[in-house]
């Protein structure tokens, strides 16, 4: 357990404008799980890059196994035994999952040797079995969901026989139960004596899984520890700078007038008979595991998903989106769940992003106003408390969850009257979310409608004011906020709800 596989020292590395890591020390056990925290921006993917060869740092010394070593690409890296789960999807929609997998690797000898297509085939079934995902080797990778494809992109780390394995917040798209699969996964390589170097900003996780914990702040080397040493508060200190007193500051609202409701609506296989209303001022939460038909539900309500039958009534009017813009119109603002293929585009500034949805507005006869660009960006970026070296950068300079920040700002912008969230904070660091919380909070209390599709249930039972909880297309339960808990909560969502009490 004592010695170091991997070692970095004094680890500095810059961009143009900004000092990403600055002085940073590691220290990498084998049969260790090492947490690396720190806020969104801290240098955490950008010191995940430097371990594996995609970037090279600006100085600083790295040892793995005894000797120096500089990586020049992932490759390298790869072929030494550090492998890593990238924080952004890099994968290939159109080929399948086994084509994935062993795409970069499979015509090298090495530890895999060289595979014919049969046996790489087979290989990956075997993977996909032992992570116990009912996955078929041959499926597109585009045909699969979000989650799904994650698991995949685990399941690429492992086909690697590392022995470094560095997670960069591999939950963040998978829900409870593909949760339990990866903490499975993660136990088993532990005892396999492998490293893991794991990302994430939900503490529950890091209280479960990891061992050990090295904490960056602004680039910075700020301190490490034993996870059983130390309690959240501590670790939240010295992650933000100072404690955080309220992590969900919901305020009680007075309900206002019912703006929006749904009977009966289904859409053929997706989802079926969903009723709900939501009125003026409410924070509606929905829970549900992946696949539940959470994001379908709203997605039809924004008019980009087909609706087969049902009603929906939008104040007090017959409402029939066929176009995203039709909801638009209507002051009814989504904000998607996968940011990467919907959410922000990585070549586009960051002001361009947020105005994106008031184009139209902005621009006469094709004439964009910049001076109103640059307001808005400047008054929602910074409300969102943007991290970036100004409002004019592309949005692929950012990290993580500061193109996340981008995403709501640019939904936030067009003041909308109903706001739909869907896993609003994935990625986004504590203090941030608190932020975000209270911002969505203050908004519902001046009367805007929100709706909040959540797999934290953390977030849905600090933020309701009722939750919904969808399994397999159907809505299973509801709670006012007094009602609801973790274990209903998780019942109804595995489709348990009514054998409560029994
Ligand atoms: N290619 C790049 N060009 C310019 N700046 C970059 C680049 N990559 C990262 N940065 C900057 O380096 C800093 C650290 O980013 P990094 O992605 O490592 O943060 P992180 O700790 O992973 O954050 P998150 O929790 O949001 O994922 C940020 O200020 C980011 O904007
Ligand atoms: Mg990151």
């Amino acid at each position: 357990m004592s010695d170091t596989v991997l070692k970095l020292e004094n680890i500095t590395k810059f961009f143009p404008g900004i000092k990403a890591l600055d002085g940073i020390h590691l220290n990498i056990r084998p049969g260790e799980v090492h947490a690396l925290i720190g806020e969104n921006g801290a240098g955490k993917s950008t010191l995940v890059k430097i371990l594996t060869g995609v970037y090279f740092p600006t100085s600083g010394k790295i040892s793995y196994k005894g000797e120096d070593v500089s990586f020049k690409t992932a490759i390298e890296a790869q072929e030494a035994g550090i492998t890593a789960i990238h924080q952004e999807a890099s994968m290939f929609p159109e080929l399948s999952v086994t084509e994935n997998i062993y795409m970069g690797h499979h015509l090298k000898g090495g530890k895999i040797g060289a595979l014919s297509w049969r046996q790489m085939k087979k290989q990956t079934a075997s993977l996909l079995n032992r992570m116990e995902l009912d996955i078929n080797p041959d499926t597109l990778v585009k045909n699969l969901g979000v989650a799904q494809r994650h698991m995949v992109e685990i399941a690429k780390a492992l086909s690697i026989d590392a022995d470094v394995v560095i997670m960069d917040e591999p939950t963040s798209a998978l829900t409870l139960r593909e949760v339990e699969d990866l903490y499975k996964i993660v136990r088993q390589l532990k005892a396999e004596g492998k490293a893991i170097i794991f990302i994430s900003h939900k503490f529950d996780e890091i209280f479960e899984i990891c061992d050990y914990f090295t904490v960056l702040r602004d680039g910075k080397y700020i301190g490490e520890g034993r996870v059983a040493d130390h309690n959240i508060d501590e670790i939240v200190t010295m992650m933000v700078g100072r404690s955080l007193d309220q992590m969900y500051p919901k305020s009680d609202v007075e309900k206002g007038d019912e703006i929006l409701k749904l009977d009966n609506l289904s859409s053929d296989g997706v989802f079926k008979n969903i009723s709900f209303n939501l009125c003026r001022g409410e924070i509606l939460g929905f829970f549900g595991l992946v696949g539940a038909g959470r994001t379908e539900v709203m997605r039809a309500i924004f008019g980009i998903d087909k609706i087969t039958s049902g009603d929906l009534t939008l104040r007090g009017k017959r409402f029939r989106p066929h176009s995203a813009k039709d909801a638009m119109r209507q002051q009814i603002a989504y904000v998607p769940e996968d940011r990467q293929s919907q959410g922000v585009i990585l070549e586009m500034s960051i002001a361009k992003n947020i105005t994106l949805p008031q184009i139209d507005d902005l621009s006469t006869f094709g004439f964009l106003h910049s001076k109103k660009e640059k307001e808005i960006s400047v008054e929602y970026g910074s409300m969102m408390e943007i991290k970036a070296a100004s409002w004019n950068v592309d949005a692929d300079t950012l990290s993580g969850g500061n193109q996340q920040k981008v995403v709501l700002a640019k939904w936030l912008s067009t003041k909308p009257e109903i706001l739909i969230l869907d896993e609003p904070t994935k990625g986004i660091d504590v203090a941030t979310k608190a932020a975000v919380h209270k911002f969505v909070s203050d908004l519902a209390s001046k009367g805007l409608a929100v709706i909040m599709v959540s797999s934290e249930l953390p977030e849905i039972l600090g933020m309701s004011d009722r939750v919904i909880v969808m399994h397999e297309g159907e809505i299973t339960a509801e709670y006012s906020r007094d009602e609801a808990d973790s274990d209903r909560i998780i019942r109804a969502a595995t489709g348990h709800a009514w054998a409560e009490g029994s």
